[in-house]
Order: C-alpha cells, then structure tokens, then sequence
C-alpha cells in the first residue's frame, strides 16, 4: 500500500502525514549523527535541546502561564488517575468528581482507593448522554480538588465550558481534547493528558500543573515516580523518559503551530463536526444520542437505524480505507473520531460512504 488510509481510531489516532514523514526522513540520521533520536542519551546537550523545545512549543500554543509547571510523565491517563489524588490532597481531605462517563468513573474509582471522593454530579441518570446544568453541581468547599473530564472519548461528550468552582483547584483529564481548541489554563489546577488523540504516539503523558499545588505532596513519601515534585524539579528526566514519543510529540507541536496554532485548529474542528452531526441529523438512518450542546467535537457516536448492519457497515468502510469507526464495546454502534490530524477530505470520505451506504440499505 502506498497510500495513507482515512483513520478514524479513538487512539492512538492518526497522526499528521507530514509528521511522520520527517520522523521517516531522519530516522537514521538525525541532525546529521548518522544516528536515530532512540539512540541518543536524553541527558545530552541535543536531546535536551529538543526537550525543552517541544516544551516550549507547548507553552506558546497553550500559552500556559508562567506559574505552571509542565511535566511529561508515562503510565497514560491511567496513571494521573492515581496521581491527582496521592498528590493533591492534604491529609484526611476528599475531593470532588464530576462523572459524566466511563473515563471519570474510572477516574473516581482509583481517587476512591487512595481517600474519599464525593461524586458532585452522577450523569449515568442519564445514560451518559447529558450533563445538565452545571450550576447544579453540589460543590464541598473543603475538597482538595474539583475533578472532571472535558471529553469522554467513549460516549462523545465534551463539557466545553469551564466549570467555575470558586478556589477549589480543578482538575482535567483532558486526554482526548487538548490542543483542540484554545483553553484558559488559569482556571485549572491541573490538567493531564495522554499523547495518543491530539500531541503525538502513546507513552507520553503531559501534565500542566499549578505551582503552589506542588507543595502539597513536597514532603510526602509518595514514590517517587508517582510524586509530581520529582518531575518538577529534574525537567522530567529523574529517569530515562519515553525520548522517541517526547520527539515526536515535538514534531506534532511543531505541525500545530504551522497550522496557525490552536484558533485555527479550532475553526477546523469546529466544521469537521458540524458537517457530520449536520449530515447525521438530517438523515433518518443515523442518529446520535447526546444532547446538542454536550455533543463532542473530537469523538461522534452514531448509531444505523438496524443495528443487524452494523458489521456489514465497518466491513464497507474498510474496503474504502475508512478505519476505526466501530464504537466501542460499551456502548455499541459507530464512532468516528476526528482529532486535529483529521482533515476536511476524511471528513467528506465519510460522509460520502455513510450516504452511500444509507441509500443502498435503507
Ligand atoms: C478521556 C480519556 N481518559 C483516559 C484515558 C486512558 O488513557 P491511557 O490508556 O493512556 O491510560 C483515555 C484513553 O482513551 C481517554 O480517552
């Protein structure tokens, strides 16, 4: 095959062509070493050099204020999910979990493992596909922390807006839309995210972190590798750091800058979502269940009208080069996620399959 298919995988996703051509290109002789990047010591000068760049990158395109630490860790999402809270939290103190899917209920059953969690909105009254008012949200302004999740890649609901919680630091897992569109980074405590949707391969994990909430776990005798201070204070290098997915990670910022940094992502996102939703609710053989505000702009469930076609339809679109559209497991039917790499041509590929398919089945 010498042609890139339209990948629609929930992650790891699609990266840019043109990032993975140069990772290709330099493979065996970066920077002109006549060695690759994975064979390069991440204590020298170059590599360090290429660290701190990609950080910085991050800070440009974030604009992530100064009184914010940056770390790049591992262990995925999964990892913060423990983390937030043996960092975060004095002793004998709870936080708060928003669960508005099965990301942040699974975020809140590791919280729950290490000191008590309060969830302050439940959405599976909802089956998931709601949010409601967040007003309504019963806040405890003793918690240590207000967590949430700004885009349940499973179910496709985002939270777009920013929750206003008074002085009680907030915390994102933000794993499938970071980068997506600009964000207010001081109105968070802490947001983490894994690579593998938006920032590059899986094996990289960023976490934006508050200074002052450092001081939190400073003294404390977490492990090491679970201490956020360790990260903090050694550029995230204490240990050897997973350096090819830190270097593509770089290249993929590097990518999102050429783009016109995040506004313009964001527009793009914005009409890659609205061409599919728009074609899904004007067709009576697709439909989607989230409430229309909640609807996520990077992950879109659908469902066929006769669920028995469903392999029939991820067959089809296999054969078009149309991959990682089968929904997950949990909640069945189809999802196509359409990250930053997704572009407006994959978009119409889809959109062309699914109205061909609806007339050939209807
Ligand atoms: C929103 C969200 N949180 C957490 C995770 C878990 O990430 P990881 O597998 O990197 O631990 C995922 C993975 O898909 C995710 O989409």
């Amino acid at each position: 095959m010498n042609k890139r298919t339209y990948n629609f995988y929930p992650g790891p996703a699609t990266l840019p062509t043109e990032v993975l051509e140069q990772a290709q290109s330099e493979l065996l002789n970066w920077q002109n070493k006549g060695i690759s990047v994975m064979e390069i010591s991440h204590r020298s000068k170059e590599y360090i050099e290429l660290a701190m760049k990609a950080e910085q990158d991050l800070r440009d395109l974030l604009n992530i204020p100064t009184n914010y630490k940056v770390l790049f860790m591992q262990g995925g999402a999964h990892l913060q999910f423990s983390c937030t809270a043996l960092n975060l939290l004095d002793k004998n103190q709870s936080s708060d979990y928003v669960v508005t899917g099965i990301w942040s209920q699974k975020a809140l059953k590791e919280a729950q493992k290490i000191a008590k969690a309060n969830v302050i909105f439940d959405g599976s009254k909802y089956n998931f596909t709601d949010i409601g008012d967040v007003s309504n949200w019963q806040l405890n302004s003793d918690a240590g922390y207000v967590h949430y999740c700004s885009n349940e890649t499973v179910g496709g609901l985002q939270l777009r807006e920013l929750p206003n919680v008074g002085d009680v630091p907030l915390v994102c897992d933000m794993s499938s839309d970071i980068l997506s569109r600009p964000i207010d980074i001081s109105k968070f405590g802490l947001i983490y995210a894994g690579a593998q949707k938006n920032m590059g391969p899986s094996g990289i994990t960023v976490v934006i972190v508050r200074e002052d909430l450092l001081t939190r776990s400073a003294n404390t005798n977490i492990p090491s590798m679970l201490n956020y201070n360790t990260y903090a204070g050694s550029d995230s290098m204490y240990n050897t750091p997973p350096t090819f997915a830190w270097y593509l990670l770089g290249l993929v910022l590097k990518w999102l800058k050429k783009q016109g940094g995040l506004s313009e992502i964001a527009k793009l996102n914005y009409s890659k979502q609205q061409m599919l939703y728009d074609y899904i609710d004007n067709s009576n053989f697709y439909s989607n269940k989230i409430t229309h505000k909640y609807r996520s702009y990077m992950n879109v469930p659908f469902y066929l009208k006769d669920e028995n076609l469903n392999q029939q339809f991820i067959d089809g679109a296999n054969k078009r080069g149309l991959l990682g559209l089968k929904g997950h497991r949990l909640v069945g039917g189809m999802r196509a996620s359409i990250y930053n790499a997704i572009t407006i041509e994959a978009m119409q590929k889809l959109i062309e399959y699914m109205q061909e398919f609806a007339k050939e089945n209807n």
